[in-house]
């Protein structure tokens, strides 16, 4: 069996040092050592966008993500979105418009937003639309996640918030 490698990389803005397996995949080590379980298990092969996670402030797939490409890397998860006590523009969107059922999409439906606003502050809904296609809801329709994600970007634009965090 292949030996355990030590990585070092920041988590939440935490430092972390994770001893991973070279075929171990990021969602795994997240949910099972970490227990950060806000990162979700769907489908396992990058079709329903449940396991986003950011990394180095971009939109990534944990589930296609070996845990050693994150070597001195910055990931942020849900449990890390909001700031100082402070929930998040997207995440306070959300909750204004209810965009959620079961939530089992939710995590990474606000991540995704988040990345959105980052890239493009003022989106339009073809955008939205566009930008999340790739992120599955079984319950929503999806016409709440883009009024949420619409309002997130005048709530964003509102507080100031930098359009890059990390
Ligand atoms: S669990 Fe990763 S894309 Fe579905
Ligand atoms: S709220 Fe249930 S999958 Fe989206």
């Amino acid at each position: 069996m292949s030996k355990r490698q030590t990585i070092r990389l920041t988590l939440n803005g935490e430092p972390r040092e994770w001893s991973v397996y070279p075929n171990e995949l990021v969602l795994n080590v997240l949910r099972e050592q970490e227990f950060l379980t806000g990162t979700k298990y769907g489908c396992g092969i990058g079709e329903c966008g449940a396991c986003t996670i950011h990394i180095n402030g971009e939109p990534i797939l944990s589930c296609l993500t070996l845990a050693i490409a994150c070597e001195g890397k910055n990931i942020r998860t849900i449990e890390g979105l909001a700031r100082d006590g402070e929930l998040d523009a997207v995440q306070t969107a959300f909750l204004d418009h209810s965009a959620f059922q079961c939530g089992f999409c939710t995590p990474d439906m606000i991540l995704m937003t988040r990345a959105l606003l980052n890239e493009i502050p003022n989106p339009t809904e073809e955008q939205v639309r566009d930008y999340l296609r790739g992120n599955l809801c079984r319950c929503t329709g999806y016409a709440s996640i883009v009024r949420a994600a619409l309002d997130a970007s005048v709530l964003n634009a509102r507080r100031g918030v930098p359009s890059v965090e990390e």
